[in-house]
């Protein structure tokens, strides 16, 4: 170990750690923009002064202009001499679309980690435990929906179904279904809509989400999907479900291997269980060639890692936990025999068909 400090060095890790806290004001800014809808108002304007971008949403214009200069400066806006902004067409995709494409990012900009919960992942450092979902709360729950939905809606009934061996078929003619790990229940919402003579069942331990899926079914009129505030632990025991799904929630899980096996258990024999999760290596160097590693890092102790460690002896997977590899291997161990990967270009995610 040198005992010099190398100014160049210096320099270049102080602006590197100085950039990831401009990434946490201007995430703030992104916030404030997807939730005072400044970016809609923009969307397909071309170029707008403050003084026109307050016209349009009623807000005060030198608090607009402050914020329009700062997205100009984080490259967000495109800048135009004097003082005109504009939100490009991408800019839209990523900021301002939020129902009908698979690019918005805006939702997953929260405006911050609740400060209580920051004390409570401090004090985990301390304990091991961290916090389950359900002790996230409501907003928690309501965001990582939002963060998680656009790929569901606009790619899980047009592209990942038809891909699957045989289970389009099945849904159209009254399959029963069960999302284990459903969240909000998008995904359940979204195929009872398009497969009207299928069931639906989603199983969550998280109140909040299941009470999200229950009002949105309440909203859409949908009599054919039911929420279950229970773990996949607790799915039944008999062969049950033709389909069976699990976003992003094998990692989160404080016993994974046991709702493994639960799920092999309540699949029919030729079901289909469909599993989404993080693209990731077994081999931690791989994983740093994602130039978006460090965020996941933090996904993982603020929420999965969190979860997958909230009881004393959890299996502590988290984001970047369950690689292709863990998966063939926890699968096949609780008596899957066949496990396709699937690539639908999602920057984030991998699928897996497995069936028994
Ligand atoms: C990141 S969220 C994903 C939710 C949803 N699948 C989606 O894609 O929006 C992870 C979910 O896993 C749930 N979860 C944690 N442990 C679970 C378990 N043992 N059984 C079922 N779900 C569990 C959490 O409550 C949380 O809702």
């Amino acid at each position: 170990m040198t005992t010099e400090v190398d100014d160049r060095k210096l320099r270049s890790l102080s602006f590197k750690i100085w950039s990831y806290k401009q990434g946490e004001m201007v995430s703030l800014m992104i916030h404030l923009g997807d939730r005072l809808g400044i970016y809609k108002a923009m969307s397909g304007e071309g170029l707008l002064s403050a003084e026109q971008l307050a016209k349009k949403t009623g807000y005060k214009e030198r608090w607009l202009l402050e914020w329009l200069r700062g997205q100009a400066a984080a490259k967000i806006l495109d800048y135009h001499k004097p003082d005109l902004f504009e939100l490009t067409q991408e800019g839209a995709l990523l900021l301002a679309t939020e129902d009908t494409g698979t690019h918005f990012a805006a939702g997953a900009f929260t405006g911050g980690v609740p400060p209580e919960t920051i004390d409570s992942l401090a004090e985990a450092f301390t304990t091991g435990i961290g916090l389950s979902y359900e002790q996230l709360g409501s907003n928690a729950a309501h965001r990582t929906e939002r963060m998680l939905a656009p790929w569901v809606r606009e790619a899980l009934v047009p592209q990942i179904i038809p891909a699957l061996e045989g289970v389009k078929e099945k849904l159209e003619n009254g399959a029963v279904v069960a999302d284990v790990g459903c969240g909000g229940g998008l995904t359940l919402t979204t195929m009872a809509a398009t497969f009207p003579n299928a069931e639906f069942h989603g199983f969550d331990p998280n109140s909040h989400a299941i009470a999200n899926l229950n009002e949105r079914c309440k909203e859409l009129g949908l009599t054919n999907v039911k929420g279950f505030v229970a773990g996949g632990e607790s799915l039944p025991v008999a062969p049950t479900y033709d389909f069976m799904l699990s976003f992003d929630c094998i990692h989160d899980m404080t016993r994974p291997m046991d709702v493994i096996r639960a799920v092999r258990g309540s699949l029919k024999p030729e079901g289909t269980w469909l599993i989404k999760d993080i693209r990731s290596h077994a081999d931690f160097e791989k994983n740093m060639e994602n130039p978006l590693l460090a965020m996941f890092y933090g996904f993982s102790i603020s929420a999965c890692m969190s979860s997958a460690l909230s009881e004393p002896g959890g299996a502590g997977l988290g984001t970047l936990g369950f690689n292709p590899q863990v998966a063939r291997e926890m699968t096949s161990e609780a008596g899957f025999t066949r496990f396709t990967e699937h690539d639908f270009g999602e920057a984030a995610n991998l699928y897996y068909e497995v069936r028994p």
